[in-house]
């Protein structure tokens, strides 16, 4: 384990199944950070989780935790109609939050986080694990930097097969849906590889009849630069790629978004012979971008470095978001 620097202590808020299998196990070998204690609303499967992750403290429900003196930042991954409430249960606590994606559900929310960080003067950071790997910096400065030729498009797809009424993501109430649940994946990569915000937004939107959720959507975001379509879907063969086309070669981005961390990956290139696949231009050593994510929250509170996941990302990306959603109920472009 790669050990400790000056350290900030955390508290992670549920046994979700993306904090206990991906999120903490990553953290504890972060530089800056350290996990001191786990709650659930049920204190035996916070105890379990603590044994099986050898975190020291388990709680029996959220706000004991938060009610730990020896705590400065919490992780929520809490279904995300609930992420508003523990944030600001959290700050008032005297806590930092970092709060899983989609950080709340409207941009108007994203203010009202705001007044929180100036009244309690702790920090608020989204858990966008994309924006915190190497590999997107650099797909990032191939793109800006004209080397694929003028920028003409991007295209995405992002998809699972889930069909689990009882799984968060098919419940319209908790927030459910393939917008906020994977949409917000390549509109934030989008916006942050170009650098630019959308003007505009047009999308197509299918629900479940039965669950009521979005289970497909197929999107198209006007760029000042181009255009970037994507498809997201919950129910569908699962597969990720995404692609951006200059008007002399074309980059592709395998696994862009569940990026496996035990194996290296790579970026590709087509330079426009369309009877050959992309061939790897770059390889990138494996890294955890849950590890960096930790960290680069940790070093904002030690530090106070800059946050990639920070508020106004996030209602930014949540403004995109509502477009889509309002283009899909009326029809035709929406402003952003
Ligand atoms: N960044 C990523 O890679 C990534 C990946 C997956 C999910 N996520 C995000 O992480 C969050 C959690 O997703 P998940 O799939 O891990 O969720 P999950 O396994 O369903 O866990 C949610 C947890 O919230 C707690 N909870 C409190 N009130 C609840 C309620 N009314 N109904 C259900 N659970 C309740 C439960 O923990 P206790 O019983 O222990 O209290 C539960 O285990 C979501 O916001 C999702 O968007 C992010």
């Amino acid at each position: 384990m790669a050990r400790i620097k000056e350290a900030v202590k955390w508290g992670i808020l549920s046994t979700a199944k993306i904090g206990v299998e991906k999120v903490i196990p990553a953290m504890l070998n972060g530089e800056h950070t350290i996990i001191h204690a786990i709650a659930s609303r049920n204190l035996k499967r916070a105890e379990e989780t603590a044994d099986l992750l050898q975190i020291p403290a388990a709680y029996g429900s959220y706000e004991e935790l938060l009610r730990d003196p020896e705590i400065e930042a919490v992780y929520i991954p809490l279904p995300n109609h609930l992420h508003f409430e523990w944030i600001e249960k959290s700050v008032r606590a005297g806590k930092h939050v970092l709060c899983e994606k989609p950080l709340v559900l409207t941009s108007d929310m994203v203010e009202k986080l705001r007044e929180l960080e100036r009244e309690t003067g702790k920090k608020i950071g989204e858990g966008f694990m994309v924006l915190h790997q190497k590999r997107w910096d650099r797909v990032r400065e191939i793109v800006q930097s004209g080397s694929l030729g003028k920028f003409v498009t991007a295209v995405s797809i992002f998809s699972y097969y889930l069909d689990d009424k009882e799984n968060i993501r098919n419940i319209p109430e908790y927030g459910g849906g393939g917008i906020y649940d994977i949409g917000c994946y390549p509109t934030v990569i989008s916006r942050y590889v170009l650098g630019e915000e959308p003007v505009r937004a047009a999308a197509y939107l299918q629900k479940d009849p039965d669950l009521g959720i979005d289970r497909l959507s197929s999107v198209v975001l006007e760029f000042p630069s181009g255009p970037v379509s994507f498809t997201v879907s919950t129910q569908m063969v699962p597969f990720q790629i995404f692609q951006f086309f200059g008007t002399e070669k074309m980059i592709e981005v395998q696994i862009p978004f569940n990026t496996p961390h035990f194996r290296s990956m790579s970026i590709r290139v087509n330079s426009g012979n369309i009877y050959e696949s992309t061939k790897i231009v770059e390889s990138f050593s494996p890294e955890n971008h849950y590890t960096r994510q930790g960290d680069a929250f940790s070093r904002a509170i030690l530090y106070d470095e800059p946050f990639a996941g920070s508020l106004d990302n996030a209602e930014k990306n949540l403004k995109v978001l509502e477009a889509i959603f309002t283009s899909a109920r009326e029809g035709g472009w929406i402003t952003v």
